[in-house]
């Protein structure tokens, strides 16, 4: 890649070529680093018949074993690392729905990789040395708040650690402190918005140049809305703990076309979800990840569960994802259609008179499933535009999406508002077990 600003790194300046023979190098490296130091991938490589020897090009990945979420759960809680417990210098851990949390560990070389991929993405993000950055992701376990920070840290940036919650007085230090970056699940930018109106302060009027937005879910249409409302840029980071957390890829703010894969230290495929078959460039399946650095938890084939397609590279020579609309965990599936939130988003977003508020409740009926869309009115909706947009909600889902939903208009500010992760389903059929 050229760098006429100079702006970009070593990873970064490489082209196709270069980055195909690092990339081998280092997977034939992780791959023998997990079957040496994991008595889980020795096990589960001898049961698929291959050996890291056996990886001689990129290709040869595809005869490796998956790892699942479940396969992590199981070696709870260290029994993935491929380090002496003395090298790990961290760890973080993810908040499974039911039972354990996925723990995830990091030796001094991850983190400063880490650290090398957040302030990457924050530079593709628009963000510069000596700009000051207000980090919103949550601090704690949770791998946004602190990957966020290290990673701005050592771009040479100025971190306000604000980490989630106390809604007003993030209105306040961003009033005052003046940063031109923030970073911030999207859901609960909206909430910031919210009470930068309550205060009676201009969203349009403050210092923020750039939001860095991940950690969940998120459309274009949310992508205008913030970007109207605050003027600013908004651009989509992408990772998980399981991986490394925030930064394994990201948007580049010139395109803003999808995110670039860190390919230098995450090696993505897209598999079919269901037969596990790599999928060619450009289709859609589940997006599954092996680091290639990675000391003290290296992952092999990881599945992520994320649905998205491969794309070529433009501001990067790193292959893009797409945007990650859904995750298999949240297909919902109603009378036979496969129905993702971000597909209601996108309704409910471009429907005059709503705010970009909504929650969805999956309740059963009889022998079906039924499901309710809550949207909230914007301040001033007549009852009449509220009555309107109900029939528009759900006129769109039943021609764009292929089912019948209920729809129903919510009062101002009567939906709960996030403030890390935004929980759009909330299912309240009785249980099977
Ligand atoms: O959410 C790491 C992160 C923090 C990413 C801050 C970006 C910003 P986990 O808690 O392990 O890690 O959750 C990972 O969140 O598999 C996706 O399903 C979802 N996710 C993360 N980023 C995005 C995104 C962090 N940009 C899971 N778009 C992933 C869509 C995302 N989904």
């Amino acid at each position: 890649m050229v760098d006429a600003a100079g702006l970009l790194d070593a990873g970064e300046r490489l082209d196709a070529p270069q980055l195909r023979a690092l990339q081998v190098e280092r997977l034939r490296a992780s791959l023998h680093h997990a079957y040496a130091n994991v008595a889980f991938y020795r096990e589960a490589f001898g049961k698929a018949g291959v050996h890291p020897d056996d990886c001689r090009t990129l290709a040869d990945l595809a005869r490796f074993p998956f790892t699942t979420k479940e396969d992590l759960r199981e070696h709870y809680p260290y029994g993935m690392f491929a380090v002496p417990r003395e090298r790990i210098r961290r760890i973080h851990a993810s908040s499974g729905t039911t039972g354990k949390p996925t723990v995830v560990g990091y030796t001094e070389n991850d983190l400063s990789v880490w650290s090398d991929m957040v302030a990457r993405s924050i530079r593709a993000a628009g963000g510069r040395p000596g700009d000051t950055v207000h980090v919103a992701y949550g601090y704690g376990l949770f791998t946004g708040g602190l990957g966020a920070h290290y990673g701005a840290e050592r771009l040479g940036c100025t971190v306000i650690p604000a980490s989630g919650g106390m809604t007003a007085r993030q209105v306040l230090l961003i009033k005052d402190l003046k940063p031109g970056v923030i970073m911030v699940t999207p859901s609960y930018m909206l909430t910031l918005l919210d009470e930068f109106e309550r205060q009676g302060f201009d969203p349009r009027g403050t210092s923020l140049r750039v939001g860095i937005f991940g950690a969940e879910p998120w459309t274009e249409e949310m992508r205008w809305e913030i970007e109207e409302r605050f003027a600013i840029d908004a651009v989509d980071i992408y990772g998980l703990s399981e991986v490394m957390g925030p930064g394994v890829a990201q948007e580049c703010v010139e395109t803003k076309d999808g995110l670039h894969v860190w390919e230098d230290h995450f090696f993505p495929e897209v598999v079919d979800p269901v037969t596990g078959e790599v999928l060619p460039e450009g289709e859609m399946g589940e997006l599954v990840f092996t680091s290639l650095t990675k000391e003290a938890m290296p992952v092999i084939r990881y599945r992520t569960r994320d649905l998205t397609r491969l794309l070529p590279g433009t501001a990067r020579t790193f292959r893009r994802i797409e945007k990650v609309t859904g995750r298999s965990d949240d297909m919902v599936i109603l009378r036979g259609v496969n129905l993702f939130p971000t597909q209601i988003e996108e309704i409910v977003l471009r429907t005059p008179g709503i705010a970009p508020h909504f929650q969805l409740r999956l309740t059963r009926e009889g022998r079906l499933d039924a499901l309710t869309v809550r949207a909230e009115a914007r301040a001033g909706a007549t009852p009449e535009l509220r009555d309107e947009a109900a029939r528009v909600i759900a006129a769109a889902v039943k021609d764009g999406i292929g089912v019948s939903v209920a729809v129903e208009i919510v009062e101002p500010e009567s939906l709960e508002r996030s403030v890390g992760k935004i929980k759009r389903l909330v299912d309240l059929r009785p249980r099977s077990d």
